[in-house]
């Protein structure tokens, strides 16, 4: 990996540590004009095949469109066929001749995670990018009983990327990475009530909750998967404007609305960590093609013994692990 000509060690922790102007396109356009050329080879991923859950809107479309524009074959795992159909002509139409596809996905519906990996069968499989995300308004379950944050952007991941560990074991330099969020930086390690059962509920923490889960879970499964060969990563894309943040932060849209990233500059960090070579160290959080810190505070620290509680618990929920 190449990390020479950084920003200055002084202006990467300024950004860092002020998070607005950080997260923001000025944070994208300080630290790119400093970056060494670490630039993905224009061909990366040909040869290479990508599956990038919620790729129907937003960074996961940009994610997918990069991908293909890079060579590669990328299966958008979508929960409504038409969506993702949309999205493919539309990527077919940025990028002439990407080898795009629909493969339904719901991370949120265990059935439809099976389905979706059964689908896959033996192909091979490159890049897993867990994109897909979710910030409701009130409390929901979901069908298999459990709340729908954690169902989306832990819980489906989890199982999604266990049932495609043979796929992804068997191809060349198989990664892993998830989209989680500076979100996290504010929410402890919710290990007690991973499901949100109890005190007020609000959209945005258990947003954040599960973004933490996401970050804390990444050292854990690498750790897991470096048997097979898989690395895994998670990323920060920055403050992006996208339908998703459109809609469920309204004000917080208007308000940082000239000063959001496109979609593009929100998915570089995922499409650099699953195209560069050579493969970015596994295990870290990731955000602007660097390793960045997990925590600001210390109220969100959290031991190993509970990461490990969490894991259990995530595992068990999914069927991964029985109870004794
Ligand atoms: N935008 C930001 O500033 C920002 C910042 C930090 C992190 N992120 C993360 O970036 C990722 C993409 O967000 P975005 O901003 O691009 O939002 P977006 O435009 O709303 O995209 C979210 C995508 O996730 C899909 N999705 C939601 N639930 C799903 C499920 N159960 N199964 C399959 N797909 C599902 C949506 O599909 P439908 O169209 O079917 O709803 C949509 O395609 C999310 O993980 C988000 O947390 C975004």
């Amino acid at each position: 990996m190449a990390v020479q000509n950084d920003a200055a060690p002084w202006l990467e922790s300024l950004l860092d540590r002020t998070i607005a102007p950080g997260y923001s396109r000025l944070g994208f356009y300080l630290r790119h004009s400093r970056w060494p050329s670490d630039d993905p080879r224009p061909d990366a991923m040909r040869g290479r095949t990508a599956l990038v859950t919620g790729a129907n809107s937003g960074i996961g479309k940009s994610i997918a469109a990069a991908l293909a524009g890079l060579g590669g074959t990328v299966l958008l795992g979508v929960r409504d066929r038409e969506r993702g159909e949309q999205a493919c002509r539309d990527i077919r139409t940025a990028v002439p001749n990407a080898d795009v596809t629909v493969t339904l996905c719901d991370l949120a519906d265990t059935e439809s995670v099976t389905q979706c990996a059964a689908t896959l069968g033996d192909r091979g499989l490159n890049v897993l990018i867990h994109n897909a995300g979710v910030l409701p308004a009130e409390r929901t379950e979901t069908a298999d009983g459990h709340e729908l944050t954690l169902a989306t952007h832990v819980l489906g991941p989890l199982l999604l990327t266990e049932l495609l560990k043979r796929p992804l074991s068997t191809a060349a330099d198989p990664r892993v990475i998830f989209v989680a969020s500076g979100g996290m930086y504010t929410a402890p390690l919710a290990v007690d009530d991973p499901e949100f059962r109890d005190g007020h509920y609000r959209g945005a923490t258990a947003y954040a909750r599960t973004k933490r889960m996401q970050v804390a879970l990444t050292p854990l499964l690498a750790e897991h998967y470096a048997p097979h060969g898989i690395s895994v990563h998670s990323m920060h894309p920055g403050w992006v404007d996208t339908p998703g943040i459109a809609t469920a932060l309204p004000g917080f849209h208007r308000l940082t609305g000239p000063l959001l990233r496109s979609p593009a500059m929100g998915a570089d960090t995922a499409v650099w960590l699953a195209a560069t070579h050579p493969t970015p160290p596994s295990g870290h959080f990731w955000h602007d093609r660097r390793p960045r810190p997990e925590h600001y505070l210390r109220r969100t620290e959290y031991s190993s013994e509970q990461a490990g509680r969490l894991w259990v618990y995530c595992r068990r929920a999914v069927g991964l692990e029985s109870a004794h």
